[in-house]
């Protein structure tokens, strides 16, 4: 195993980043290394597909610390969050002692920690040093109670629960929150993190994506995706998209063309393979007419 890299500059973070496969430029760079730094959460906010989520991953594995993930939905309840009592096994043990008198003892021992199943949460804040790695993913799916409850946590790295009391971090976790900006993010939240805004990637940063998970592609054609791409997301095409194509869609559809031993773009393995960039039938009915403007030399792009 690799020795963790120091992490000292802005440049060490994005060198580390690369060295796991992931490229960050240096404003995201800059938003890492202060939220280490600083020992302060991280929000990103951006489209689906650009490389949020991701970027925990690779955090985790250039700090060597385990990745704990909270993906958040409508209706999720603290207990999926932090702890939950294994009722079942509370239940064998109280059936166990129904023959003694002493309640409360019983009581007790129904709370003993053995009984407890440790959610993401609780799992960060007793990671042992140097702590773990803790994503809530999408956390704009999840309710507003729930970013209520979060409150303590970003701010302090702490959780207050009836029967334990408070319950400080070991370490502190490096904290990433993402969302996909469905809606808004309480003030509150948002006041406890920094916060970094993800845009899609620059063409060569795609580019660049691109040659190192799908090295099949030829350079040509590497190039020709992320033009591509680049062409639909910019403000001359996007409108005509309900949503565009993320960082894992080209990937896969770079794929996709190697398997068809794709060499060049050109409009009918466009058209073909569609699917790949768009889910909806109205954005892939929508690709169609444009296609040949897509693939005229620079001008509108
Ligand atoms: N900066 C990046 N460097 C390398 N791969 C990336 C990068 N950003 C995104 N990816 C790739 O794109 C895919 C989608 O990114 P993901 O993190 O799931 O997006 P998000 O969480 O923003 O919806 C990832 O699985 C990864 O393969
Ligand atoms: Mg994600």
């Amino acid at each position: 195993m690799t020795a963790v890299p120091a992490l000292d500059s802005i440049e060490d973070v994005i060198q580390a980043l690369a060295g796991v496969g992931y490229q960050a430029h240096r404003r995201l760079a800059t938003s890492v290394f202060l939220s280490l730094r600083l020992q302060r959460p991280l929000l990103l906010e951006g489209e689906p597909g650009v490389g949020k989520t991701e970027l925990a991953k690779a955090l985790s594995q250039v700090l060597h610390r385990p990745l704990l993930r909270l993906q958040c939905y409508d209706g999720m309840e603290q207990r999926e969050a932090l702890y939950e009592w294994n009722h079942a096994a509370q239940l064998l043990h109280m059936r166990a002692a129904q023959d003694r008198t002493h309640v409360d003892e019983i009581e007790q021992e129904l709370y003993q920690s053995k009984y407890l199943i440790r959610r993401p949460l609780l799992q960060a804040l007793q990671t042992p040093a140097p702590g773990a790695v803790l994503l809530i993913d999408e956390i704009d799916r999840a309710d507003e109670p729930f970013e209520a409850f979060l409150l303590e946590y970003l701010g302090e790295y702490q959780v207050t629960i009836p029967e334990l009391g408070t319950i400080s971090a070991h370490s502190n976790p490096v904290t990433i929150l993402t969302s996909n900006r469905t809606r808004d993010l309480h003030d509150a939240v948002k006041r406890r993190c920094l916060y970094h805004w993800m845009d899609y990637p620059e063409r060569e940063q795609e580019l660049a994506i691109l040659r190192a998970k799908v090295p099949q592609a030829s350079h040509t054609l590497a190039q020709q995706v992320a033009q591509f791409v680049s062409r639909l997301r910019s403000p001359a095409f996007a409108n005509a998209f309900q949503r565009g194509p993320g960082i894992a869609e080209s990937i896969e559809w770079a794929k996709a063309l190697v398997a068809l031993d794709t060499l060049q773009l050109d409009p009918e393995v466009i058209h073909d393979t569609a699917g790949i960039l768009f889910k909806q039938r109205e954005d892939i009915a929508a690709l169609q007419p444009i296609i040949t403007d897509l693939l005229a030399p620079e001008a509108a792009s």
